[in-house]
C-alpha cells in the first residue's frame, strides 16, 4: 500500500506566538490571515495534495479557535480530529498526546507555522526507502546561524542536532517537518512537556535509532517573527510561495472582496488588503499586510508591516517594520518604525510619535 495511506499527519499548533505579539493576543499564529486565508489552510492543502488525507491538530493555546474554523475538515477533503492539551506539552509531549487518535504506521508531523514548498511524497519516500525510525526535513538556507543544525553522513543519516551557532558546520537546518515510525512516537514520555528538538532527537541519535534526513532546497520560511510573517505573506501574493489553497494569477497585490482602494494608491511588493479593508488616494503600500476591516488614510505609508483587525492608520502616517494591533489608532503624520509594534485599541494622537523634527 502506498505509504501516504498509512500516514496520518499531525500539525502542532498548540504554542502561544510571543513572537508576532499582539496579533496572537486575539488569533493564535496558525490562524492569522495570510494571503488571505488562516495561515494554517495552505499547510492543510499542501498535506491533502500529497494524499494524506487524516489530520490530527494538537493544540492548546486557543484551541477552539481552530475546530470553529476547520470543524470536521470535510470542506478541504480531510479528516481533521483535534486534541487539546490543557497544560502546553511542547513539540515532543504534542506529538505524543495525539498518539490515541493515530490510525497509522507512521505520522507526519508538522510545526503548525512553517511556510514550505517541499514534496512531501518525496519526503516520505526517503522514509520507506531508507526503512527509517525518524525522518526529518532538512533544508538548505544561506544564512543557517539562526536555526538549528543538522549534519547527516553520506549515507544520509543523521549524524548530532547542533544549536545555533556562528560557525555552522553544514547550511541544511531542521524544516519542522518529520516522519515518524508509530512505535517512537509511543516511547516519547507521557503527560510532561517534552521538547522534540532538544530531547526525543538527541535521545534516538545516543540509542542509535535509524533517524535519516531528507535534504532539499525548496521554499521555507518559519513564520514566527513579523519580519517573516510579511515576507511569507508577500511571498505567497507573488507566487514565490506555493499553495494549492490559493488559485488564480498571483502579482504583485491581492485585494479581497468588499476592500475599497482609492484611485491612486499604489500596492506593490505583494500587499494584501483584507475583506472591507480601505485604502485611502496616495497611500503606498509596500509589503503592507493589511487584516480585515483595517483602514489607510490617503497619503499615508505602510512599508513591511502588519495592521491588525480594524486598524487604523492616518493620514500622511508612516510605518515602516512594525506591527499595528487590532483596532489600534494611529494618528495623521506619525512615524512607526522597525520594530514598533502597537497594542490592541491604542490611540495615538495626530502627530503624537515621530522620528523627525519637522512639524
Ligand atoms: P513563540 O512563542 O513566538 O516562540 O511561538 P510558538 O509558541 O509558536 O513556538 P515555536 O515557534 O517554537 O513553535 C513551533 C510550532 O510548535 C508552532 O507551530 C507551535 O504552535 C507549536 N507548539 C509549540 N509549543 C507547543 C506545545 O506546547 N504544544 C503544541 N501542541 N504545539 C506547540
Amino acid at each position: 500500500m502506498a505509504i501516504e495511506k498509512t500516514t496520518d499527519a499531525v500539525v502542532l499548533v498548540g504554542g502561544q506566538g510571543t513572537r508576532l505579539r499582539p496579533l496572537t493576543l486575539s488569533a493564535p499564529k496558525p490562524m492569522l490571515p495570510t494571503a488571505g486565508l488562516p495561515f494554517l489552510q495552505h499547510l492543510l492543502a499542501r498535506i491533502g495534495a500529497a494524499g494524506i488525507t487524516h489530520v490530527v491538530l494538537g493544540t492548546s493555546f486557543k484551541a477552539e479557535v481552530f475546530e470553529e474554523y476547520f470543524g470536521d475538515g470535510s470542506k478541504l477533503g480531510l479528516e481533521i480530529d483535534y486534541v487539546t492539551e490543557t497544560e502546553p506539552l511542547g513539540t515532543g509531549g504534542g506529538i505524543r498526546n495525539v498518539l490515541p487518535k493515530l490510525r497509522g504506521d507512521h505520522a507526519m508531523v508538522f510545526n503548525g507555522d512553517v511556510l514550505g514548498g517541499t514534496d512531501l511524497g518525496a519526503i516520505l519516500d526517503t522514509h520507506r526507502n531508507r526503512d527509517a525510525d525518524v525522518t526529518l526535513h532538512l533544508v538548505r538556507v544561506g544564512d543557517p546561524r539562526a536555526f538549528g543544525c543538522v549534519p547527516t553522513d553520506a549515507d544520509g543519516r543523521v549524524t548530532a542536532f547542533l544549536e545555533k551557532t556562528q560557525d555552522p558546520p553544514t547550511d541544511q537546518i531542521n524544516a519542522g517537518c518529520y516522519v515518524f515510525k508509530r512505535e517512537i512516537i509511543e516511547r516519547i514520555p507521557e503527560g510532561r512537556p517534552v521538547s522534540v528538538e532538544r530531547e526525543v532527537f538527541p535521545s534516538l541519535l545516543a540509542e542509535d535509532a535509524r533517524v535519516y534526513g531528507h535534504v532539499d532546497s525548496s521554499y521555507w520560511r518559519d513564520m514566527g517573527t513579523p519580519e517573516d510573517f510579511v515576507r511569507g505573506s508577500a511571498d505567497l501574493v507573488r507566487g514565490i510561495a506555493p499553495s494549492p489553497a490559493l488559485d488564480g494569477p498571483r502579482g504583485e497585490s491581492l485585494v479581497h472582496p468588499g476592500a475599497g482602494v482609492a484611485p491612486g494608491a499604489l500596492l506593490i511588493g505583494g500587499t494584501v488588503v483584507g475583506r472591507g479593508a480601505e485604502v485611502g488616494a496616495g497611500a503606498r503600500l509596500d509589503g503592507a499586510v493589511l487584516f480585515d476591516g483595517a483602514v489607510v488614510e490617503a497619503g499615508a505609508t505602510v512599508e513591511r508591516s502588519i495592521i491588525g483587525f480594524g486598524a487604523r492608520i492616518g493620514p500622511r502616517a508612516l510605518v515602516r517594520d512594525a506591527v499595528i494591533g487590532d483596532g489600534a489608532d494611529i494618528g495623521a503624520r506619525c512615524e512607526l518604525l522597525r520594530g514598533a509594534r502597537v497594542w490592541p485599541g491604542v490611540t495615538l494622537p495626530d502627530g503624537g510619535v515621530r522620528f523627525s523634527t519637522d512639524v
